[in-house]
C-alpha cells in the first residue's frame, strides 16, 4: 500500500447498473474539483477507485482479482486502492482485513468525504465509511459542469421492497427521494454542459415523489427545459406505477417510448416465493394500460431463472410471458444466492446445470424477440440522437427513441438529433440512412 504522498492523478473503474455509472462519474467530478487529473487510459494511476456492484456473486467477486491485479501490475509503486459502491457497503470490514493493499473502503452514501478518506489513506490511516445518511451526499458534492448527450440523473434511491433474493434495500438502503429543486438545478446543469437527454435513475425510480407530485410531474418540469430533448428513466416497480406516469407517456413528446418493467419470473407461485407482491396478470395489465397510452412503447424486462423451487413448469411459464409480452430487449440471470437475503437459505435451491440450461432457453427466446422488434423498424424513420462515432470512418452512433442503436453515415455531430430511415436489421444495432442532419 502507498503509505506517503497525496495521489495527484485518478481513475474510476465502474462496475454494475447505471447508478453505479451514475456514482462514478460524480466521484471522478469530486476528485477533480480537489485538484486531482483523471489519469489517461492504459497511463499509472496514483489512486484507483474500484466502484463496485454486489448484486450477484460474480460481480462481486471481481474486486478481490480486481485488487490482486492492480497490485501485481504496481509493482515497486502500486497505486492508492480505495474500493466503493455496494461491495464497499456490504463488505467494508471483510475487505479491509483480507486485502490489505485496500487503503479505503467507502459506500454509496459516503462518497462525498472521499477526499479526506484519500489524504487519511496517504498517512497510512486506512478507514471504512459505510455510513447511510441518505441525504448528505448530494448535497456535499460540486455542481455538475460536464455531460456527454446522454446523462444520467439519479432522482431516487434505496429499495423497501425487499424481494426475498436481493440485496439492494442492504446496500442502498431504504428509499428516498431527492428533493425537486436540486433535481431541477442539476438537470438544468447538465443540460448547459450539453445534455440533450437525461435518464433519470433509481432503484424504484417510479416511487420518486415530493408532498406534490411523483415522477410524472417531475418529467413534466423537465420537459419544460427547451435545449433538453428527451427524457428517459429506470428501474421501475410494477407496484409504483401511477395513472400518472402512464398518462405522461401520452401526454409528454419528450418522454422517449420505452418502459423497462423486471418482472423476474412468469409464475405466480416463484413471484410470491420471491415477495413480488404482484402477480403475472397484473404485470400484463399494467403493460396494457402502457400500451393504450403509448401504442409504440417498446418493453424491456429484467428475469432470475433457478430461483429456488422453481419447476420445469415455472420456468416454461416465463418463457411463454416472454412470448405474450414480446419484449424489444431484456436481461436475464441465473439465481445468485447472495448472503444475508431470505432466498439464500431456502429450500429447492437449483443445480447449476438446471439453471445454465434455462438460461440458455430463456436468452434464445429473448433474442428472437429483440431480432423481431428490429427487424419490425425496417422502413420506418426516426429521429436519432448521435452519442459518438462509429467504429468505421465516416460513421454515427447513436439511439433511436426504443433504445436501439443506430449506425449511419453522413453530415452529423456528437449531440445532434437527427432524422433516420432504419434501413436494415442486426441482432443488436440497426443500420441507418440520414434523412434530416438536425432536427433540432
Ligand atoms: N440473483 C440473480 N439476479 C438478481 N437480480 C437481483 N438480485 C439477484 C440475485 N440474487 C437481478 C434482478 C434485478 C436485476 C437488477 O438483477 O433481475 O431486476
Ligand atoms: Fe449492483 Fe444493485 Fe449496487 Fe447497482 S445498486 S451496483 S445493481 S448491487
Amino acid at each position: 500500500m502507498r503509505q506517503s504522498g497525496s495521489p495527484e492523478t485518478f481513475r474510476v473503474k465502474s462496475f454494475g447498473c447505471q447508478m453505479n455509472v451514475y456514482d462514478g462519474e460524480r466521484m471522478a467530478e469530486l476528485l477533480a474539483e480537489r485538484g486531482m487529473r483523471a489519469a489517461p487510459e492504459g497511463e499509472h494511476a496514483d489512486l484507483v477507485v474500484l466502484n463496485t456492484c454486489h448484486i450477484r456473486e460474480k460481480a462481486s467477486e471481481k474486486v478481490y482479482s480486481d485488487i490482486g491485479r492492480l497490485v501485481k501490475a504496481g509493482g515497486e509503486a502500486p497505486p492508492m486502492i480505495a474500493v466503493a459502491g455496494c461491495v464497499a457497503q456490504a463488505e467494508g470490514e471483510e475487505i479491509m482485513r483480507r486485502a490489505p493493499a485496500v487503503g479505503l473502503v467507502v459506500g454509496p452514501q459516503a462518497y462525498h468525504r472521499l477526499p479526506e478518506m484519500i489524504e487519511r489513506a496517504a498517512r497510512g490511516e486506512r478507514a471504512a465509511d459505510t455510513d447511510m445518511p441518505a441525504d448528505a451526499k448530494f448535497a456535499a458534492l460540486p455542481a455538475r459542469r460536464r455531460s456527454g448527450p446522454s446523462a444520467f440523473l439519479t432522482v431516487q434511491e434505496g429499495c423497501d421492497k425487499f424481494c426475498t433474493y436481493c440485496v439492494v434495500p442492504y446496500t442502498r438502503g431504504a428509499e428516498i427521494s431527492r428533493p425537486f429543486n436540486d433535481l431541477l438545478r442539476e438537470a438544468q446543469a447538465l443540460v448547459e454542459a450539453g445534455a440533450r437527454e437525461i435518464t433519470l435513475l433509481g432503484q424504484n425510480v417510479n416511487a420518486w415523489a415530493n408532498d406534490d407530485f411523483g415522477l410524472d410531474g417531475l418529467i413534466r418540469a423537465l420537459a419544460e427545459l427547451p435545449e433538453l430533448q428527451r427524457i428517459r428513466y429506470t428501474t421501475s416497480h410494477p407496484n409504483d406505477v401511477t395513472e400518472g406516469l402512464i398518462r405522461a407517456h401520452a401526454q409528454v413528446p419528450k418522454l422517449m417510448p420505452f418502459l423497462h418493467l423486471p418482472v423476474q419470473s412468469g409464475s405466480d407461485r416463484v413471484l410470491k416465493a420471491m415477495n413480488r407482491s404482484h402477480c403475472v396478470d397484473s404485470y400484463l395489465r399494467l403493460l396494457d394500460r402502457f400500451r393504450a397510452a403509448r401504442p409504440d412503447i417498446a418493453l424491456s424486462g429484467d428475469f432470475i431463472v433457478g430461483f429456488p423451487g422453481e419447476t420445469e413448469a415455472d420456468f416454461a411459464a416465463t418463457l411463454r410471458l416472454v412470448d405474450t409480452v414480446g419484449y424489444s430487449q431484456a436481461f436475464s440471470f441465473k439465481f445468485s444466492p447472495r448472503p444475508g437475503t431470505p432466498a439464500a437459505t431456502m429450500d429447492g435451491q437449483i443445480q447449476r446445470e438446471v439453471m445454465d440450461e434455462r438460461l440458455q432457453r430463456l436468452q434464445a427466446a429473448i433474442n428472437r424477440h429483440q431480432s423481431a422488434f428490429n427487424a419490425a423498424s425496417v422502413g420506418k424513420s426516426c429521429e436519432v440522437l448521435v452519442e459518438r462515432h462509429g467504429k468505421l470512418p465516416g460513421q454515427w452512433l447513436g439511439k433511436s427513441p426504443w433504445l436501439q442503436s443506430v449506425h449511419f453515415a453522413g453530415e452529423a455531430a456528437i449531440g445532434d438529433l437527427v432524422e433516420v430511415e432504419l434501413a436494415e436489421a442486426g441482432a443488436n444495432s440497426l443500420a441507418g440512412r440520414l434523412l434530416e442532419s438536425v432536427v433540432l
